[in-house]
């Protein structure tokens, strides 16, 4: 899928550098060609011959390399390929990045390309977390560089959290995308994500405690196989992913109305945890104590079934809705229902009981649920299971234009 493509990989320096030489040899393979730029922090991981030989190409090194000025100068370098992928993206490199820094081979090559830019964050857990990282982050996004990952999981440090780089396979996907050349090129998804929260009254809300990882994960995922995709979110707890559209909500009728705004969409995928009723009149004020111990009367409504809405639309329905189930007992059973019930193509079924820690989780254990029949994923993290079920979609949607 990326034959004839060029690719200026810088390689930072951090342990994750030795998964760039599996990214070279997986370039190579979907016929890309590379053209390997190795930091000095970088060759303290992986040496210049093993970069170059699965490379098949000379590895650039150094700014003030005369030879390499007379064959190819810095600027021609920062604009040989077709996008320039940093992987890994020390914490180092992505602060000069944002500052306009240019002291050595790789920021130059940064600063002054005219190429797209990727860059797969590798860093630990507190580096990642660190204000200045999320300042240069953010600054980053605004310039318009492209983001995969990081993920979560255990570290090399020997922590846990974010600052893992994706897997080399993500990294290709992002890839893919970002030439316009992913399976989901072309096509529109919507994804809802997030809990929503219903006002009691001006400072109190009702919630639950989806965290909305899955859903985000779900649209990085998508993202990365060259989908456009719109995410329309509640009040979650994670930042919502790189390189999707992101639509803010708070409540489930807000949740209602911007997914009815967003179509038509190819396939939409219902991952948010919607409540279930509102709070019937929410009051204006807050509401105090009567100081005899009363307790205050809520009145309730049900809140729109949005899945439904989509899933059961007679003209311009998404040629694939995609539900979630979160259950707590005979859980693919009814889930089995719920799709039914709803009428969605698929369902996604995962057992919520506070002992699977999977509600607020890193790791989701779920059953896919078609018309064909129920198919049990094994616990993975959350990242995967949106692999997994971003490929299922592609394919769904393949040949179908
Ligand atoms: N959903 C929705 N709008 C709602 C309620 C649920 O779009 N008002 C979607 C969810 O995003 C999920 C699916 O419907 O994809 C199932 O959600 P779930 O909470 O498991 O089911 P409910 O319909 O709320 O059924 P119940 O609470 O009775 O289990």
């Amino acid at each position: 899928m990326l034959a004839g493509k060029r690719i200026t990989l810088i390689i930072g320096g951090g342990i994750a550098a030795f998964r760039a030489l599996e990214l070279i040899r997986r370039l190579r393979e979907r016929g890309a060609d590379v053209i390997p730029v190795l930091t000095a922090g970088g060759a303290q991981f992986v040496t210049p011959l093993s970069v170059s030989a699965l490379a098949a190409s000379k590895v650039y090194q150094d700014l003030f390399d005369l030879t390499d000025e007379a064959e190819m100068g810095h600027i021609e370098l920062s604009r040989a390929a077709d996008l320039v992928v940093v992987a890994p993206a020390t914490a180092d490199l992505l602060a000069k990045m944002a500052h306009g820094l240019a002291g050595d081979l790789a920021s130059t090559l940064l600063l002054a390309t005219d190429k797209r830019v990727l860059v797969a964050p590798s860093m630990n857990v507190r580096m990642w977390q660190h204000p200045a990282t999320r300042r240069n982050v953010e600054t980053l996004r605004g310039d318009g560089i492209l983001f995969v990952g990081p993920n979560e999981g255990a570290m090399a440090c020997g922590e846990h959290g974010p600052g893992r780089m994706s897997e080399p396979h993500e990294i290709i996907d992002a890839i893919a995308a970002a030439l316009g050349e992913g399976p989901l090129a072309g096509r529109r998804v919507l994804v809802t994500s997030g809990p929503t929260h219903e006002p009691i009254d001006p400072v109190r809300y009702i919630a639950n405690r989806s965290s909305g990882a899955q859903g985000s994960a779900i649209a990085a995922a998508l993202a990365r196989l060259g989908a456009e995709v719109i995410f329309v979110t509640g009040p979650a707890s994670r930042p919502p992913p790189a390189g999707v559209q992101v639509i803010s909500v708070e409540t489930a009728t807000q949740m209602h109305d911007a997914v009815q705004a967003a179509l038509p969409v190819d396939a939409a995928i219902f991952a948010a945890a919607v409540a279930d009723w509102r709070v019937r009149a929410p009051s204006g004020r807050k509401i105090k104590k009567d100081g005899k111990g009363g307790l205050p009367r809520l009145e309730f409504d049900e809140n729109p079934d949005i899945l439904a809405s989509v899933a059961q639309m007679k003209k311009g329905r998404p040629r694939l809705v995609v539900g979630f189930a979160a259950e707590t007992d005979d859980v693919v059973a009814n889930a089995t229902a719920k799709r039914a019930r709803k009428g969605c193509d698929w369902i996604i079924a995962n057992d919520v009981r506070p002992e699977t820690g999977i509600m607020g989780g890193a790791e989701n254990a779920v059953t896919l649920i078609t018309g064909e029949g129920a198919e049990s994923w094994p616990r993975m993290t959350k990242e995967d299971v949106a692999a997994r079920l971003a490929g299922k979609i592609a394919d769904r949607l393949a040949g179908e234009k």
